[in-house]
């Protein structure tokens, strides 16, 4: 039906005759003649039907937006004046002689353009036109390019795409679990994978050495700009290999990736920091590193001042005081310090208190700031001297548990980078390692993974891990590119004494965890290589490649907010049948 891509026709075709299919951009009528922006995968060509071809031009007088037609012409030069040098195709027109209407089409809930700002849920509704526009069909290019290209370095390594089931059992990475009823086994559930880690690991065990997947995975969580309830994996493992091996070859399939997509060469190697520095200096372990801003610690200085609200976190061991400047900040009025006040606030901060550096040259009286009384001449030196600031700048204080002024000065970091022009152009990949292998849920006092369950402590006897569990640091890797985490890894336990011991510490007992994971202790006893591996999202990763700023706009049909699909309108309500086939009465849900 076709010979060229509307969009791939340029001078070489000159004089040529083509055949084109596409949808109708855009029809101007122009007295006499007729023009069609023709629009395909590839671009838009402009066709010109003159009262010559009579039957075609009455047929092109009658088609509307987004019909789909088939078009026989010649390619010929566009006259002097009319070429549009934006346009690919800019310098060349097709004089159709030959249409034909393939499908006719209603009016479209909005516009196929990329100009238009239409609300997303409505984009969502009508998908197949949305995903239309230019932009769109470029975002879904660029996606394949990206999964072909990490495909071709992993076949070219050695690596087997192997396929893991997707009714499973709970494989915890930290979220819900999406469930399926069983209908042969009435009662029963499977889970949904919320990554194929157990899997994996298997495969290793099974002496498949090198193994990856394009993987969907499910997780029922709140969902945010960069979470949908299912994404995609680029979920990989390795047998007989330590942290630097796989970093090291993680590392050259990303630069791979850089320089054949985007013709970008990423700096080699990426730097490593580990998780404590990253939290003291960025407040937070996927560090923008694009931003110049960072935490300065402040609690030895502040145990004996007068101001309570400094004093007693700097003393507290699970509390922190810390300081964060902003170069050229006294051009920050007040209504502006008062919105970021508001801004640190969500994150649970109780007040943000600041100093205005006018002229450091007049001492105190130079100083300008709500909390200067309550701070002797010696903690504002040592401020001034830690902070290294400048005349021009604003000192912002974050005091409270560790947590809370972590996240508060952590995102005020950022949101201060985006506001102020701080952001750096380019890319800064960064490997976050040395993570602890547990933190403390400081209520329950209960010990959690920081990544999973699987991963490998520092350490090798399990007796020196359980001594020290809380310090003990893991053999987990993420790789964070510009402020988002785009994968995780770890170095595995391979044996079935450690593996029993990390689910002791997590409060798994001895019934549940064979109740659980029984079939994954059994096999570490038949044998398990050392092994790791990593999970690159690859939603992430071509949002972060094309600019996007959600991952809904690289992936072709996501799910909203609230986790539903506008289009299909899943989820739904299903039949009694289903339910009685499945041994399932429904009952009011509670609220929390
Ligand atoms: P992790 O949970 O860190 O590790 O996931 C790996 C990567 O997957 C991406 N990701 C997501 N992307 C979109 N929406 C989500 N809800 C979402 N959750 C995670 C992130 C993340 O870095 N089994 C381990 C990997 C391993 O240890 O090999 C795992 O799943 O980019
Ligand atoms: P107050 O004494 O509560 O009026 O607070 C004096 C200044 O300290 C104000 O600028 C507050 O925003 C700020 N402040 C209060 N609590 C905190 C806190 N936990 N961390 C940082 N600044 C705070």
């Amino acid at each position: 039906m076709r010979t060229e891509y509307c969009g791939h026709v340029n001078e070489s075709h000159l004089d040529q005759e083509v055949e084109l299919c596409g949808w109708v951009h855009n029809r101007r009528d122009h007295g006499g003649v007729i023009f069609i922006d023709l629009r395909d995968r590839e671009g838009v060509l402009q066709v010109v039907f003159d009262p010559d071809t009579r039957e075609s031009f009455a047929t092109a007088e009658r088609v509307r937006g987004e019909y789909i037609l088939q078009i026989k012409g010649r390619v010929r030069r566009r006259p002097e004046g009319t070429i549009n040098p934006d346009l690919p195709t800019g310098q060349v027109e097709v004089l159709g002689h030959r249409l034909t209407v393939l499908s006719a089409a209603e009016t479209p809930p909005f516009v196929v353009d990329d100009e238009l700002d239409v609300n997303e849920d409505t984009r969502l509704r009508y998908r197949y036109v949305d995903l239309r526009r230019p932009h769109m069909q470029r975002q879904m290019m660029l996606r394949s390019r990206v999964t072909r290209n990490m495909r071709n370095f992993l076949d070219d390594n050695g690596f087997l795409d192997i396929e893991t089931p997707v009714l499973t059992r709970s494989t915890p990475e930290g979220a819900r679990d999406y469930l399926v009823p069983s209908r042969t086994h009435s009662g029963e559930f499977f889970a949904l994978p919320q990554s194929p880690q157990l899997f994996k690991q298997l495969l290793m065990m099974s002496g498949m050495d090198r193994y990856y997947q394009v993987a969907r995975c499910f997780r029922d969580e709140d969902l945010r700009a960069d979470r949908q309830p299912e994404f995609t994996q680029l979920d990989i493992e390795l047998s007989f290999v330590d942290e630097d091996g796989i970093m090291n070859l993680m590392e050259s399939m990303i630069r791979q990736l850089f320089t054949q997509e985007l013709e970008v060469a990423l700096h080699a190697p990426f730097p490593r920091m580990s998780y404590h520095e990253a939290i003291s200096r960025y407040g937070i372990d996927r560090p923008d590193l694009r931003i110049a801003l960072e935490l300065v610690d402040l609690g030895d200085v502040m145990q004996q001042v007068e101001f309570k609200v400094f004093a007693q976190p700097a003393k507290d061991p699970n509390g922190r005081v810390a300081a964060l400047r902003l170069p050229k900040g006294c051009e920050l009025t007040r209504k502006e310090i008062d919105e970021y006040t508001r801004f640190v606030g969500v994150y649970g901060a109780k007040g943000l208190a600041y100093i205005k550096v006018n002229d450091w040259a007049k001492g105190r009286e130079g100083l300008q700031s709500p909390i200067l009384k309550f701070l002797p001449d010696e903690v504002v030196n040592a401020i001034m001297e830690r902070t290294g600031a400048q005349d021009g700048d604003l000192i912002f204080f974050g005091a409270d548990s560790a947590h809370v002024v972590n996240e508060a000065l952590g995102a005020l970091r950022v949101k201060l980078g985006h506001d102020r022009g701080l952001v750096e152009h380019g890319w800064r990949p960064v490997w976050i390692v040395d993570f602890p292998m547990f933190d403390k849920d400081q209520r329950s006092g209960r010990l959690n993974a920081l990544h999973h369950p699987f991963t490998a402590p520092q350490v090798e006897a399990v007796a020196e891990l359980e001594s020290n569990a809380e310090s003990c640091l893991s053999r987990a890797y993420d790789l964070v590119l510009n402020g988002t985490e785009v994968g995780g890894g770890s170095i595995r336990i391979h044996t079935p004494e450690m593996q029993a011991s990390v689910f002791k510490l997590l409060g798994i007992d001895e019934e549940e965890s064979r109740e659980k994971f029984g079939f994954l202790l059994d096999a570490l006893k038949y044998g398990c290589p050392p092994h790791g591996g990593i999970a690159f999202g690859v939603d992430r990763l071509v949002m972060l490649m094309s600019g996007a700023s959600s991952i809904r706009d690289v992936i072709a049909f996501p799910k909203t907010q609230t986790a539903a699909c506008p289009l299909t309108s899943a989820p739904s309500p299903v039949v009694d049948t289903q339910l009685r086939d499945l041994g399932i009465r429904l009952r009011p849900k509670v609220s929390a």
